[in-house]
């Protein structure tokens, strides 16, 4: 066994030498890019991903109260092209239906969330429990038992009922912790007999920073400096109150697991041989994933945060820390709360030291963090502009988590990437790739001696992209929302993933380098069955525009040329695809 780093000095050069734990595993010998073959330990929980608000649709149906993504979607210029989860993959009317892709991939568990407005209308107990909204979980939960899935409940994927944001301000308000208690305990009462993997809050980092600090997400406030800090304080004590509530009241009875689920990309340093850059990119892990883990593991902020964000509030003439503080009691009270770390996880940043001066009103999240980010312009981005394909950054932040909370259990609750294309392609070989190399960098990772138990590819469908709209398409499904119906199609990544989660890893180059080629010889019928369908819409549109005298040059320009040139598109890719196979053959 290599000796493992007794001092934790927590720069990341010190951690890229330290952290290589197993004997036969050395982490600097296969440093990025090189493959390894190998398999997961028996056990491994392959699985999909989805929220409630994302995918579900029926945003008013069954008695469900508003929430805040419904009214920010709602209002005009929120999200690309104003698009809605009114009604999304309609998910809701469609149990069986997608619970039958999940079989056909295999699947070990299934994520999805609780929309909180769906079972409470206000947010409020006292005020009503909507049973047709239990309804619909219980007949997802027991479907998916019956299917041999384990269901993995998310309690609060974004969707806050809107009641509470307009009554208390949200998150910004201490009251939210007792609100989402209730609520929690409702869940842990009515579904806890048959789900035993609980995630409280997924991804608490957005919500802050995009609900509370930039305004990009709802509730859309611009807090700068202050709510993002705020609303992350509140959302950590409702947590940790939601765990104490399993612990003591459900747990005996129940035998669950309650954990979070934190999102947080990998910052590498610049210049591995420059101490601030090291210290840097230190901060950008810290500021992101450490603001929430290092309170539910250690019982407090990270010493960085508190040292930047308190020298910054002092700067400008604050008499406390725009950081929000744990009294010993609280610290007490939420170190130790998790019994599994949800990891999301998409990308990858170089991180550089940059100073920020902080004046009076110029305080935000970013420049409290004094640094920048950058990307290497060779990193694939086939989707959302945020979202680089850099593997080996999967396994860093994996070894970080390890180092830094002791090696809890670990459950990646989202990994997977995007495609922004005008034309419809099933066959995404990029989207292969992505799977291939960071569920790889993730095997490296367990061999490192990290401790992940199971693995959630984000998503299961296509769905709604928060404020990118339907714009940016995660799923390993294709779903066409220009069909009313919003038929699923699999993608050639399904054929891929399946057979990972067939044979729990990568067992020998020749029979992986198979997969890719039988994946894209599958996926070009589905591609054909795609465009005549497409094509048949495009036909019917436009003899709805011809018998339409208003129909405006734009719409004849999306509905009409845009579609033709997709299916024309595709058609081409697939005959193409055709010839280059039989050629192979
Ligand atoms: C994290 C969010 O939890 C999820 O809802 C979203 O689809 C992915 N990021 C991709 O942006």
């Amino acid at each position: 066994m290599l000796p493992c780093c007794a001092v934790r000095t927590c720069h990341v050069l010190v951690l890229v030498l330290c952290l290589s734990a197993a004997e036969d595993f050395d982490w600097t010998k296969n440093d990025r890019g090189s493959f390894y073959y190998g398999t997961f330990p028996a056990g491994f929980s392959w699985g999909a991903g989805s929220s409630a608000y994302q995918t579900e649709g029926a945003w008013d149906k069954d008695g469900k109260g508003l929430s805040i993504w419904d009214v920010f979607s709602h209002r005009k210029g929120k999200i690309l092209q104003n698009d809605t989860g009114d009604s999304s993959c309609q998910g809701y009317y469609k149990i069986k239906e997608d619970i039958s892709l999940m079989k056909e991939l295999k699947l070990d568990h299934y994520r999805f969330s609780i929309s909180w407005p769906r079972i409470m209308p206000t947010g409020i107990k006292s005020d009503h429990v909507n049973e047709k909204g239990i309804k619909y979980y219980d007949e997802l939960i027991d479907n998916l038992l019956e299917n041999k899935i384990t269901p993995i409940a998310t309690l609060y994927h974004w969707d806050l009922p809107q009641v509470l944001q307009e009554k208390y301000g949200g998150w910004q308000n201490i009251s939210m912790v007792n609100y989402f208690n209730e609520f929690a305990n409702l869940c842990f009462e009515r579904f806890g007999n048959r789900v035993k993997y609980w995630i409280t809050l997924n991804n608490p980092w957005s919500v802050a920073v995009e609900g509370y600090e930039t305004g990009e997400h709802a509730p859309g406030l611009k807090l700068r400096g202050t709510g993002a800090y705020r609303a992350a304080h509140h959302m950590i004590k409702a947590h940790a109150k939601v765990w104490h509530t399993y612990d003591t009241k459900w747990r005996g009875k129940q035998k669950g697991l309650v954990g979070i689920s934190l999102s947080g990309d990998w910052g590498e340093p610049v210049d591995i041989s420059n101490q601030k850059d090291i210290e840097a990119a230190e901060r950008y892990v810290q500021f992101y994933i450490g603001w929430f883990a290092t309170p539910i593991f250690h019982g407090d902020y990270p010493q960085v945060m508190k040292d930047f964000i308190g020298r910054k509030s002092a700067q400008q003439g604050l008499g406390t820390s725009r950081l929000p503080t744990f009294s010993s009691q609280e610290k007490s009270y939420v170190k130790g709360t998790c019994d599994f770390l949800g990891i999301g996880h998409f990308t990858t940043r170089y991180i550089t030291q940059k100073n920020y001066q902080s004046g009076h009103g110029s305080s935000s999240y970013f420049t409290d963090r004094d640094l920048a980010e950058l990307v290497d312009p060779r990193w694939p981005d086939p989707g959302s502009e945020w979202l680089y394909s850099v593997p080996w950054g999967f396994r860093r932040l994996l070894n970080f988590v390890k180092a830094q909370y002791r090696n809890p259990m670990i459950y990646v609750t989202e990994n997977g990437v995007s495609e922004k294309i005008m034309c419809t392609e099933l066959c995404d070989d990029w989207r292969i790739q992505y799977y291939k190399d960071y569920t790889n960098e993730m095997l490296k990772a367990i061999k490192d001696g990290v401790n992940v138990r199971g693995y959630t590819a984000w998503s299961l469908l296509d769905k709604f992209e928060w404020d990118e709209g339907y714009s940016e398409r995660f799923g390993l499904y294709y779903v066409d929302f220009r069909n009313k119906n919003t038929p699923r199609y699999p993608k050639a990544s399904v054929q891929y993933y399946k057979r990972i989660i067939s044979s729990n890893g990568f067992p020998n180059q020749r029979e992986v380098e198979n997969w890719k080629r039988k994946a894209t010889e599958t996926c070009s019928s589905s591609n054909q069955l795609l465009a005549a369908e497409e094509q048949r819409s495009t036909a019917a549109n436009i003899l709805r525009l011809i018998h339409d005298p208003l129909t405006s040059h734009m719409e004849m320009v999306t509905e009409v040329v845009v579609p033709t040139v997709c299916t024309l598109c595709i058609l081409l890719s697939a005959v193409f695809l055709m010839f280059l196979l039989r050629r192979h053959n």
